[in-house]
């Protein structure tokens, strides 16, 4: 018998207050922004309950990375599938491991200076979003990238760094639609604007940052393995018997995880798989799901749980548990009340727990 929690779990709806943001965004949790992550704690807190050290968790929609670092910290083998690349290479990046000198001579490499000499070819996409200093900035960066130890790490700082210099609105990071040229009122910073016009000073600070992020992670990491299969998550079968399924999977219409990352898609030469994405309409949602969370089931052990995070306002997913042949136990009721700035103001999210 399913049960059903009318409000939301305290244990799991922390304020700002009991889970500040340095916390949830601690060590490699801030290596880039990615919009649709879900707290590292809450994860911590299901694969604590659900899986034992040497298990094996799955997570069919890593997306950043959260399920698998969380389950390496704690001694958990950890498998993921995202089918955009960038995604893919972000929870790499985040679950590697390094070792101390070469990342200093990767960042004294990075950090020498550099003049902005003839400008490496572009696309109309770099061209249109970027001004001219700016991508000189980070096509010199990318034209050492090949040289370093860790290409991998820096090829994430490279994106987090064309992320803050784009020529988007402060206030509109996240979808910008229009590139913006002149001066602007900023609603984040309450005052008028300049558009970014280099990107050396972002590329210097996230090298350092992440360089000092890795190596905070390298402290807390362990030797259990982590996978990461770039895919079509309705294709892609877990690498072996799997004890506990911890995963958020996409919304129909919320985010659109490939435009999220244009621009690393373009300045990294990766692939965009776009017409496969999950999400992007209602059309076809639910049986999408459904074949997932299926081929998910089909590896799982008897013992073991599927546990899901999800803000289902359309009250799609008891349908979509049912079609995946996975017996609902319990759905939990979580406030999430501390987002900051524009989009202030408290929402709810479920975690789904269900049983083979
Ligand atoms: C809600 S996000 C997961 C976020 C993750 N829990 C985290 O903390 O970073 C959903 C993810 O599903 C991925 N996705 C969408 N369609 C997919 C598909 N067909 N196969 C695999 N992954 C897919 C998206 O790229 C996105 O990263």
């Amino acid at each position: 018998m399913q049960a059903v929690s009318p409000v939301p779990d305290p244990a799991l709806s922390w304020t700002e207050r009991e889970l500040p943001e340095r916390e949830r965004t601690k060590h490699v949790h801030r290596l880039h922004p990615y919009l649709g992550k879900f707290v590292p704690q809450l994860a911590e807190v299901f694969l604590r309950r659900y899986a034992k050290p040497g298990q094996l968790v799955w997570d069919p929609f890593a997306g950043s990375g959260t399920t698998l670092v969380e389950a390496n910290a704690l001694g958990l083998r950890a498998a993921g599938c995202d089918l955009s690349a960038f995604n893919c290479l972000l929870a790499g990046v985040k679950t590697a491991a390094y070792d101390g000198e070469a990342l200093l001579a990767d960042v004294a490499w990075l950090s020498v200076p550099r003049g902005r000499g003839a400008m490496p070819p572009a696309t109309p996409y770099l061209e249109r979003w970027f001004a001219p200093e700016a991508l000189a900035d980070l096509l010199a960066f990318r034209d050492r990238i090949p040289e370093t130890v860790y290409p991998d790490l820096w090829r994430v700082v490279l994106s987090r760094a064309a992320r803050s210099a784009r020529l988007a609105r402060h206030d509109d990071l996240d979808f910008p639609r229009e590139p913006v040229r002149g001066e602007y009122f900023c609603h984040k910073h309450r005052r008028v604007c300049r558009p970014v016009a280099e990107a050396e000073k972002f590329l210097r600070r996230y090298v350092r940052d992440a360089a000092q992020r890795v190596a905070e992670f390298g402290d807390l990491r362990t030797d259990a393995a982590v996978s990461i299969l770039p895919g079509d998550a309705r294709q892609v079968d877990p690498p072996g018997p799997v004890d506990l399924v911890f995963t958020s999977p996409p919304y129909p219409g919320l985010i659109d995880y490939h435009e999220q990352h244009a621009y690393a898609f373009e300045l990294l030469g990766l692939e965009r798989r776009d017409p496969e994405e999950i999400g992007r309409g209602v059309k076809g949602y639910c049986d999408d799901i459904a074949a997932v969370l299926r081929r998910a089931r089909r590896a799982l052990r008897r013992s073991g749980r599927v546990v899901i995070v999800v803000n289902d306002s359309r009250g799609l997913y008891d349908g979509i548990v049912r079609a995946a042949g996975i017996r609902l136990e319990e759905r939990v009721l979580r406030e999430v009340n501390r987002r900051t700035g524009r989009r202030a103001g408290a929402y709810y999210e479920e975690v789904l727990i269900a049983r083979p």
